[in-house]
């Protein structure tokens, strides 16, 4: 289905629970985010009955995020369901890879696609700080599981920090060297925990491209990612610039929220409720909010916050 500007929305992304096993200081308080009731969570039967709904109105494109999607228990059976709904011809997942080592294969085996990990640094260090309690050694681990498993092209989603990975950016950038994994940069947003963050942390991907002059353009990767390559190298280099360069034009996505709400766009703070409906209600719910999209959202700025009304974990990026 298209919205009011003729955008056609074919990627629904579907947040599994607000937990997350890592605290990354711009997504999550230190100490946590408290358990939701059960009940307050779609059940995996609402979740496969509103992705039908979806891809019955032309989402072909299902992403599932958290927090962190691989702790919610049992999501591999729901990862099958959605697997088997005829028309869904892409199931990924955007994780932070802890648990990537022991499913990574149960992931594939459930029809998992590919996946994005969440990669700021290859510090140990600097990852403990970013993450407070991760290990990067884990997350590498879990990396190499996938690509053994298959979950590929991989990508790696690294969030530009001005004064914390900025010295990165060559490094991280080499992991493409030899690999056909993509690494993607994204420009901080100030949204929830990272709105008290100081201008200097919001760093346009324009600094990419001055700390890496040999970058080469490699195309559009049909979402809202510039591509680069350096030259020779066997993967490639992913801009994302929500702040520097809106991608609202291209957006064809809607998200879900664990406790069932649909937002028509990641920055704005309209939700509509899908829990309790069915059939041509549920649809016409799924319409109305496709029709709400907004054109494009507020300016994004080191000194203007995201209108969402939700912070990253409760989103999903
Ligand atoms: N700005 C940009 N990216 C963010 N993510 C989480 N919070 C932010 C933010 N404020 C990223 C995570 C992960 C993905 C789900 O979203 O690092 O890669
Ligand atoms: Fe967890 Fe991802 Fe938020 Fe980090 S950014 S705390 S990995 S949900």
């Amino acid at each position: 289905m298209r919205d009011t500007i003729g955008r056609e929305i074919t990627y629904l992304r579907i947040s599994l629970t607000d937990l997350c096993n890592l605290r990354c200081v711009y997504c999550m308080p230190p100490e946590g985010v408290r358990k939701q009731e059960h009940r307050a969570i779609l059940s995996f039967e609402e979740i496969e009955e509103i992705a039908r709904a979806a891809v019955s109105m032309g989402v072909r494109k299902i992403r599932l995020t958290g927090g962190e999607p691989l702790v919610r228990r049992g999501m591999l059976s729901l990862c099958r369901g959605l697997r088997e709904i005829p028309g869904v011809e892409e199931l990924t997942l955007t994780t932070n890879g802890l648990l990537l080592p022991e499913m990574a294969e149960p992931l594939k085996a459930a029809g998992v696609d590919r996946i994005n990990v969440s990669l700021d640094t290859l510090d140990p260090d600097k990852y403990r700080k970013i993450t407070r309690i991760g290990s990067l050694d884990q997350v590498l681990a879990g990396i190499r599981a996938a690509r053994d498993a298959g979950l590929t092209p991989l990508k790696l989603n690294c969030v530009l920090i001005g004064g914390f990975n900025d010295d990165e950016i060559p490094a991280l950038a080499a992991l493409t060297r030899d690999e056909p994994v993509e690494v993607r940069f994204i420009e901080l947003m100030p949204i929830g925990h990272a709105v008290p963050f100081g201008p200097e942390a919001y760093l346009p991907c324009e600094t990419v491209l001055e700390r890496l002059p040999r970058l080469e353009r490699a195309g559009q990767d049909g979402g809202v990612a510039e591509r680069y390559r350096l030259p020779g190298a066997a993967g490639t280099i992913g801009l994302i610039r929500p702040l520097s360069r809106c991608f609202c034009r291209q957006c064809n996505r809607i998200r879900l929220t664990a406790d069932g709400c649909l937002k028509p766009c990641l920055h704005s703070r309209e939700e509509l409720p899908l829990r309790g409906l069915h059939g041509e209600q549920l649809r016409a719910q799924l319409e109305r909010a496709i029709l709400h999209k907004p054109e494009q959202h507020a300016e994004l700025s080191a000194r203007s916050r995201s209108q969402a009304a939700r912070d990253m974990n409760q989103i999903g990026g």
